[in-house]
């Protein structure tokens, strides 16, 4: 399970850190209270503000860092049953994590839909508006089109109900920043059965981890890239880490040596 924490090392804002979180640096979007970007009744009366936000956070600005790797090295090795990610920030895909592995519990930037006449479209069809500053409309009947990521208010996509079966199989559960305050994706830490260990790594105890320890639970608190490099130093992947990312085909960062991408974030 993730969330935002995972993504700050790519310079993406988490919401909730006092401060750098994005809640705390909407003021230049006039809402009448932060989560108002974010809620479905707020956008249909005025999408400006989302459009806005969606300009800076829009897929293409930001690359995965070695977070997303580890995931997509968890599967590589045959050990990611699935990997539940409230982040629309679509870093996991860009990693190489398969589509079919993933469950974006909040929805994608990846597709869009006319939220008049349903229409679909693609992401990167609503690009050249939201680049320019405009709120996107839809071709066919001039509605305006909106990103398929799931608003407060929304329901969550309907491959989010594959916990029902993925939890209760699942022999370890690895929960990385997220500060599991938004339902119903913070209760999935309680869905897997009560031997399984639980990993968090995260800079703060979080949801479960302060009101309801498991004896099995184990907390690894800090920056999450440094617990990742414990955890992949302890596994002995750290080659097989570096490999991947230097596999990937995005840009040349990844072709760094592992540990000067960790400590060159972690500095
Ligand atoms: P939050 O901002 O609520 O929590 C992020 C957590 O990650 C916090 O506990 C941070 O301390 C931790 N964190 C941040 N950066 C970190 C780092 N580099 N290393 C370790 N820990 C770090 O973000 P989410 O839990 O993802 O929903 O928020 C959940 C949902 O709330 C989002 O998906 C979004 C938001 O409203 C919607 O938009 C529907």
């Amino acid at each position: 399970m993730a969330g935002a924490g995972i993504s700050t090392p790519s310079g993406i804002p988490d919401f909730r850190s006092p401060g750098s979180g994005l809640y705390d640096n909407l003021q230049q979007y006039d809402l009448p209270y932060a989560e108002a970007i974010f809620e479905i009744g707020f956008f249909h009366r005025n999408p400006a503000p989302f459009f806005a936000l969606a300009k800076e956070l829009y897929p293409g600005n930001y690359r995965p860092n070695p977070t997303h790797f580890f995931v997509h090295l968890l599967h590589q090795k045959g050990q990611l049953l699935r990997m539940y990610t409230q982040n629309i920030d679509g870093l996991e895909r860009l990693a190489g994590i398969p589509p079919e592995k993933l469950v974006e519990a909040h929805g994608t930037f990846a597709t869009a839909t006319c939220t008049s006449c349903l229409q679909k479209y693609k992401g990167e069809e609503l690009r050249p508006a939201v680049m320019s500053g405009s709120v996107p409309k839809c071709s066919a009947c001039g509605g305006v089109v909106k990103p398929d990521i799931v608003f407060f208010g929304e329901e969550l996509p309907p491959h989010f109900l594959k916990y029902l079966t993925d939890f209760p199989l699942a022999d370890l559960l690895i929960i990385m920043g997220t500060s599991l305050e938004v339902e119903p994706f913070a209760s999935l830490a309680g869905a897997v059965r009560s031997s399984v260990p639980r990993l968090l790594i995260n800079r703060d105890p979080v949801g479960p981890f302060v009101w309801g320890r498991r004896p099995q639970d184990v907390l690894q608190l800090g920056e999450v890239m440094g617990g990742v490099q414990a955890l992949v130093e302890a596994l002995g992947w750290t080659r097989e880490l570096q490999a991947l990312m230097a596999a990937g085909k995005t840009d040349g960062w990844q072709r760094e040596p592992i540990r000067t991408v960790f400590s060159s974030v972690a500095s």
